[in-house]
């Protein structure tokens, strides 16, 4: 097909091939140079780290890459030489990198495969292909073309020259290496276990499912056929009702079993920090996840109109920890059933929230950006005929609302709360009036016990008794929020909606008049 020949030429500037009389190939020192390693370390002779970032840099140089920083070589070496034990060195240089290099040779193949089986989704061509900015988009990746994309992005084979004007995150794993020499810590040092143990875990079992990555946008523009990015006054009319919340002061997102969108507290670039020195909740994801970080390959940076949808990657490791205390703490045999297109039932939805803005998150434009932020992440745009009979209807209800995904909620937590600085109970709020306008039938939503959130569960069940519309809880929310910014009140958002929560001891009166 023509279009998925289109789609090869514009990805082709950002993959270390060669095209040649509508052929992909690798060009012949590189192709040599990977036969060499795919042949093992007797032929080889790469049998440490400092061995290997050799191999790299010589590779690099056959495709004329500048060379990489001097840490990252140091860092292989102190990761493969004196890291790990002399046992899984041996097997890692003895059977590992040769089946690694092997894949990487197979990468053209594979590519060629992938553009004949592409086909169209939901309207939507599912070829790889840049999926800019403002454009809505999907591509379905096998398992195994992602597995040889991140064998590419582990030997830092990824051109790095087109990147930046395309607004392309980081793809190549240098600066984890050159990190983990420069400012050694623990974390770093279990972030790349959980990398190896993923490549471990593909030599010995290649797993044969498929991955779908979306771009989700909501319109700026008049648009007859999704649903646009809203104005305040959407919000504010809303006649939606809210959807059941149920808030756990303990559990990971990631742990929770059935079929939902779990949020990923993503930053504008997905991925954020994974590949350099952040571990936090969507780094930690990326690790124990690495599939994920494929969607770097062809995923510029969100906009305040979009989020990105995963469906989804296979969990290989586990963990305990968070940040500093992070550790890989061995395999993780994902159970989750499969969908009839190969990819696994859950959906991780990325959606950057406003970063460390203080205050200012109080105003109504930046109330406004990030519920229509999470509403972007948590919408079904395939849906979007239905949905706006419904609302002509003005008639809607999430519980009446019922089809084959009328089962799908949402799963979440503290988005843009740690480091990003957002207020957990007004963010709780907006991701509640974000799903049940999506239409959600619930949110589950893990507190990781944050003390703002300790009564979550009791407000929760005080709005729901008021039987408040989505236009109701936004208009209440915009009422404390530009008092907050004036100052008129520094309690938090509970406090000041119900006085009586000041007494923990005191039972909240259902009958209390709301403080609006
Ligand atoms: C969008 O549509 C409305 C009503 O159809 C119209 O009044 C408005 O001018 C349009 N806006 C743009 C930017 O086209
Ligand atoms: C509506 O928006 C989608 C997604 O951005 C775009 O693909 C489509 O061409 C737009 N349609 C119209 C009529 O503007
Ligand atoms: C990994 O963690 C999961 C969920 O906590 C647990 O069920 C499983 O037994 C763990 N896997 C191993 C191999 O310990
Ligand atoms: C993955 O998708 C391909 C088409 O792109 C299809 O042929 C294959 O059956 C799918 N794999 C699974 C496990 O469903
Ligand atoms: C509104 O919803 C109710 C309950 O689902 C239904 O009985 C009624 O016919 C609907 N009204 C309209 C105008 O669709
Ligand atoms: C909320 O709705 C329920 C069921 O429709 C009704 O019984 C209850 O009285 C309503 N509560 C308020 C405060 O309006």
């Amino acid at each position: 097909m023509d279009s998925t020949r289109n789609d090869l030429h514009s990805i082709l500037p950002f993959f270390p091939l060669i095209l040649r009389s509508s052929a992909v190939l690798w060009l012949p020192a590189a192709e040599e140079a990977l036969m060499l390693l795919s042949k093992g370390s007797i032929h080889s002779n790469i049998n440490s780290g400092k061995l290997f970032a050799i191999a790299i840099a010589d590779l690099r140089n056959s495709l004329e890459f500048p060379s990489l920083h001097p840490s990252t070589s140091l860092g292989f070496a102190s990761f493969f030489d004196h890291l790990m034990s002399k046992d899984e060195a041996g097997k890692w240089f003895g059977e590992i990198v040769p089946r690694l290099a092997d894949l990487l040779l197979r990468l053209p193949a594979l590519l060629e495969t992938h553009y004949q089986n592409a086909g169209i989704f939901n309207g939507m061509e599912t070829g790889l292909k840049l999926l800019e900015s403002q454009q809505s988009g999907i591509v379905f990746l096998s398992q195994e073309l992602i597995a040889a994309l991140l064998v590419c992005a582990f030997f830092c084979l990824f051109p790095t020259i087109n990147r930046g004007a395309k607004h392309l995150p980081r793809i190549n794993f240098d600066n984890l290496f050159m990190y983990l020499h420069e400012r050694y810590s623990v974390n770093q040092e279990h972030k790349i276990k959980c990398i190896i143990h993923y490549f471990e875990r593909i030599c010995s079992d290649m797993p044969m499912g498929n991955v779908s990555f979306e771009r989700k946008v909501l319109p700026l523009e008049n648009n007859t056929s999704n649903i646009v990015y809203p104005e305040t006054h959407f919000w504010s009319k809303s006649p939606v009702s809210l959807c059941h919340l149920e808030a756990h002061t303990s559990g990971l997102i990631e742990d929770h079993s059935t079929e939902a969108l779990e949020v990923d507290f993503a930053n504008k670039n997905i991925g954020g920090g994974a590949l350099k020195k952040g571990c936090v909740q969507e780094e930690i994801r990326f690790m124990i996840n690495p599939e994920l970080i494929v969607s770097s390959v062809f995923l510029p940076t969100m906009a305040d109109n979009e989020a990105i949808e995963i469906v989804v990657t296979e969990r290989y490791s586990n963990y305990t920890g968070y940040a500093s205390s992070f550790r890989f703490s061995g395999d993780n045999v994902d159970k989750k059933s499969i969908d009839e297109m190969g990819r696994r039932r859950t959906r991780k939805i990325a959606m950057d929230a406003l970063s460390r803005i203080g205050k200012k998150q109080y105003k109504l434009e930046y109330l406004l950006r990030e519920t229509n932020k999470a509403f972007c992440g948590f919408i079904d745009q395939t849906k979007a005929q239905q949905y706006q009979t419904l609302f002509e209807e003005n008639n809607i209800s999430s519980k009446e609302y019922s089809d084959s995904d009328g089962e799908i909620g949402v799963v979440t937590g503290n988005w843009g709360c740690g480091s990003f600085g957002g207020d957990p109970e007004v963010k709780t709020i907006i991701q509640w009036l974000a799903a049940s306008q999506a239409l959600r039938p619930f949110v589950i939503y893990y507190t990781f016990n944050l003390e703002g959130l300790q009564k979550l569960e009791r407000v929760v069940q005080w709005i729901l008794s008021r039987n408040w519309t989505v236009g109701e809880l936004w208009n209440i929310l915009v009422d404390y929020s530009t008092k907050r910014l004036k100052g008129e009140t520094k309690l938090g958002l509970f406090n000041w909606l119900i006085p009586s929560l000041h007494n923990d001891n005191n039972p909240i009166t259902l009958d209390m008049p709301c403080a609006t």
